[in-house]
């Protein structure tokens, strides 16, 4: 259901016009009174350790506030004691759905406020609790102007793979209605355009211990894996890329093989991350395992073995809606829960702070980042309604023609 009355567009008027047309974007500022209330409702957010498995409390609390002001509030268990949040005001089926995760990444750092420097840090402060805060506060007096058509959802599991995206998209009880989403992650405030996709895997190389000075009695793994990441360094050059996302790349991450210098090696393994540009993950599963087929074989020959083993199917390039006036675009090389939600739908992907320190231990932002995300999550919501709704007149004009 999408409302199409010009009545309810002209009661999003008033909110798009938060800034006179001539001051400057910084000039825009929320009313103290909602000010306060996202303070308020961030620290309480950040206060409560929410590392991924972790984010009954986090989420009882969440649940709680978001009851006391007005909201519908089911929860979905995704697995024992980890549940999702979607919120609602009248209606279940909305066309909006605004959505961040509770988890975050280990360790938990305390919240501060440094008044002097404006600095709010913390285990996520930024990533994701930033998003939270400000998605709650947006739909502060918008909610009724849209009619209620609008719902909240927030996920566990984010960090680690996704799990509570993944079992939201498969959930006998969702709603069906979503037709705009908005994701929130750390973005710099900007829209991003899309990321990369991602393909992991770790490589497990098998060999014969043998006493160092009789090697030939052995058969090295850790020359065999040696021997695949040399493949590998020379096939990372040739991966698909695009002019959008750049160059697929590969990162070793983690490399580990033997136990002794005087010892044959037994076992090596490496960990590894490819993030891709272009083309689908079978494409470049397929590159991976032509590359390594020579050295497979020559250490099959002799008694070891190199296997590949898929840390998931892997995903390609994620191409996310950004075609909205007035906001700066750009696209990122991290992966986030936008391809775990399936569905045809416009998605949007936006959110306060900087990627870069969201897993440091100095995640911090400023209040007044916090603070104009709200009205940009305002402004998106009325922009992407706008565009949305236009397209589906276009659509309708299109049938009757027919
Ligand atoms: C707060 O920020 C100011 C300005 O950057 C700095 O001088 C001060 O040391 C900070 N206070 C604390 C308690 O970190
Ligand atoms: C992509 O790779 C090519 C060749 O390996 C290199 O010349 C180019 O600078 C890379 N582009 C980016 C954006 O890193
Ligand atoms: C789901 O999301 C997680 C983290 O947000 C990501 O690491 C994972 O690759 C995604 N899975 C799929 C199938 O897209
Ligand atoms: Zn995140």
């Amino acid at each position: 259901m999408i409302f199409r009355s010009l009545a309810v567009l002209a009661l999003l008027v008033p909110i798009l016009t938060t800034a006179t047309p001539t001051a400057a974007p910084e000039l825009t500022t929320l009313d103290p009174a909602t000010s306060d209330e996202l303070l308020h409702l961030h620290r309480k957010l950040v206060e409560v350790e929410s590392i991924t498995s972790n984010e009954e409390d986090v989420g009882k609390w969440l649940s709680k506030y978001l009851r006391r002001h007005d909201w519908t509030v089911e929860t979905q268990e995704v697995s024992k004691t980890r549940y999702n949040l979607l919120a609602y005001g009248k209606k279940r089926e909305t066309t909006i759905l605004l959505t961040s995760h509770i988890d975050t990444v280990p360790p938990f750092w305390p919240y501060y406020y440094n008044k002097t420097s404006d600095i709010i840090g913390g285990r996520g402060s930024v990533d994701a609790k930033a998003s939270v805060a400000a998605q709650i506060m947006a739909t502060v007096g918008l909610k009724e102007q849209l009619q209620d058509d609008i719902s909240l959802l927030f996920v566990v599991g984010e960090e680690t793979g996704g799990d509570g995206m993944r079992a939201f998209s498969a959930w006998d009880k969702r709603p069906s209605s979503h037709e705009i989403i908005i994701f929130g992650e750390p973005t710099e405030a900007k829209l991003v355009c899309g990321h990369k996709g991602m393909l992991g895997f770790a490589l497990k190389a098998t060999g014969k211990a043998a006493h160092s000075g009789y090697p030939w009695l052995g058969v090295s793994a850790n020359d065999v894996l040696v021997e695949a990441l040399g493949e590998l360094l020379e096939l990372r050059k040739h991966l698909p890329w695009s002019e959008k996302y750049g160059n697929t790349t590969m990162n070793f991450g983690r490399i580990q093989g033997g136990v002794a210098a005087n010892v044959v090696a037994e076992t090596a393994s490496a960990n590894i991350a490819t993030r891709l540009a272009a083309g689908t993950p079978d494409v470049v599963r397929g590159l991976i395992i032509s590359a390594l087929k020579d050295v497979k074989a020559a250490a099959q020959k002799q008694g070891g073995d190199l296997d590949i083993e898929w840390a998931s199917e892997g995903y390609g390039p994620v191409d996310i809606n950004c075609n909205i006036d007035g906001f700066e675009t750009l696209t990122v090389n991290y992966g986030t829960d936008v391809p775990n939600l399936s569905g045809d739908h416009k998605r949007y992907l936006y959110g306060p702070g900087s990627i870069f320190v969201a897993h440091s231990d100095h995640e911090a932002l400023k209040r007044k980042e916090l603070e104009e995300a709200v009205l940009d999550y305002r402004r998106l919501i009325v922009k992407a309604t706008e565009v949305h709704q236009k397209q589906r007149a276009q659509q309708d004009e299109e049938q009757v023609e027919l």
